[in-house]
């Protein structure tokens, strides 16, 4: 995990920022508390090594990983400077990084002229996606599928905006007949189309629903939080890759550079197609805005003070590795998937094993063959359980029994869900790994399955 070559880069680069201020006169800077530095430094990392080994290939559980290098090192290297991107008064290098940087990402969905920004993260920039939502349709319904981040209901709640489910396929995507018919009632103010399921990475229909705007008034906001990069992919199914080829379509889209970008936490991003929206967030602030007459990213935000760290480590991690396809970011994510799809091709080969659908993204889901579906959701639990005994680290879900209905043949239906295995593989290494991750997965199961497991404990 440690690369000691990159802190000497570190220490150059640091070295060249003080430069810039080195004409200002010295002054005496005392920090409290500089003498229990070490020991305090030492005492972090032995609280921090209660983690989960997220960096590691054979972590393949939740949507987790560190962040590049480069973005480790430029956000390192911004915080001795301390940016605050709310205004061009608290960071005026780092707001012209995060403008260049949000519109390398926006020229990914193929936006010249948009509006967006970097916020907290995906939460938060569904947020101001659906409260700019409610401030065009005020009183309208917000629908998503029942497959879509549990956020949105709750973003909703918050906004004061009515919310109602839409049923998903059996791949997980929102279910366009069903949208249709809801449609016809009337009533609604925006659809969210989900560009990648947290939970199985699915990837609603959005050809069908912009087909349905035709016929209806509403807008469409893609939740592209954990999918987004994957426009860039080549190696996707036709439909996701329609879908995909769509997305700037939508009225506004959500990101997360802080899951497929590479980026450390605290980095989400919105983006709205029509710039106009700009004017919902107009407010007088009798305090801030006096440095320039340019626009202050504060502006065109709902939050105020945020990261320039943020913007730089992504500007930086852009600068390195573009947003192209072909580029050597884009072939990471097809890894990713290609990692699935293998992994994908062993379980529904292997008798042990139940699995739902063919991964659209580098999200996979399976459960161990069982008499019923609550005998397979308790062994799930148990593999998960002894898995990570191995350093294999999955992660568990609670997915509806019609997503299995293909491969669930005599076993009894005695759940409406089912407990299954859930493997996020986001990191372009764990190809070369899928081998050993199949070896200790299979070695665990038969261990569950022959009770032994159980036996030991
Ligand atoms: C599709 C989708 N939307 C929104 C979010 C919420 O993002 P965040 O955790 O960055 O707030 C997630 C998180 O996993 C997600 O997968």
């Amino acid at each position: 995990m440690l690369d000691h070559a990159s802190l000497g880069i570190l220490l150059q680069a640091l070295q060249k920022l003080d430069a810039g201020f080195a004409k200002l006169p010295e002054f005496d800077s005392s920090i409290p508390g500089i003498d229990r530095l070490e020991e305090v430094l030492a005492a972090t990392a032995e609280r921090l090594q209660d983690n989960y080994p997220y960096f590691h290939p054979l972590y393949a559980g939740q949507m987790l990983k560190p962040p590049h290098p480069v973005a480790r090192l430029a956000y390192a290297l911004a915080t001795w400077i301390n940016p605050n991107n709310h205004a061009l008064d608290g960071g005026r290098a780092t707001s012209a990084m995060e403008k260049e940087a949000v519109a390398e990402i926006a020229g990914m969905f193929g936006w010249t002229h948009f509006l967006g920004h970097l916020c907290g993260g995906g939460t938060m920039a569904n947020l101001e996606a659906l409260w700019v939502a409610g401030r065009l349709h005020p009183r309208k319904k917000i629908l998503a599928s029942v497959q879509a981040h549990y956020t949105h209901g709750r973003i909703s709640g918050v906004l004061q905006l009515p919310f109602e489910s839409v049923p998903t396929d059996a791949l997980g995507r929102l279910d366009t007949d069903a949208l249709g018919k809801r449609l016809e009632r009337g009533d609604v103010g925006t659809v969210v189309t989900t560009m990648g399921t947290t939970a199985t990475g699915s990837v609603d229909p959005l050809p069908k629903i912009l087909a349905l705007r035709e016929k209806h008034e509403f807008r469409i906001h893609a939740d592209a939080a954990y999918g987004g990069y994957f426009v860039l992919a080549e190696n996707l199914d036709p439909e996701a890759k329609q879908a995909f080829a769509r997305i700037g379509e939508a009225d506004s889209i959500v990101i997360d550079p802080h899951k497929h970008g590479l980026q450390p936490y605290g980095c989400g991003c919105v983006l709205f197609r029509d710039p106009g929206v700009g004017r919902h967030y107009k407010h007088d602030s009798p305090y801030t805005y006096f440095s320039s007459a340019e626009m202050h990213l504060g502006e065109i935000s709902l939050e105020c003070s945020r990261p320039g760290a943020s913007a730089a480590a992504l500007w930086a991690t852009q600068k390195l590795l573009p947003l192209k396809k072909g580029g050597e970011f884009a072939r990471g994510l097809e890894r990713g998937r290609k990692t699935a799809l293998a992994l994908f091709e062993k379980l529904k080969k292997d008798s042990r094993f139940v699995t739902a659908f063919t991964p659209e993204l580098d999200i996979l889901v399976f459960a161990p063959r069982a008499n019923s579906t609550s005998a397979s959701s308790a062994l799930s639990r148990k593999i998960f359980e002894v898995a990570a005994k191995r350093d294999l680290h999955l992660a568990v879900a609670e997915l509806p029994i019609h997503f299995w209905e293909k491969s669930l043949d005599g076993m009894k239906r005695d759940r409406e869900t089912l407990t299954c295995l859930r493997s996020v593989l986001m990191k372009p290494e764990q190809l070369q790994w899928a081998d050993r991750i199949w070896e200790l997965l299979s070695e665990t199961t038969s261990e569950v399955l022959s009770g032994k497991a159980a036996a030991q404990e």
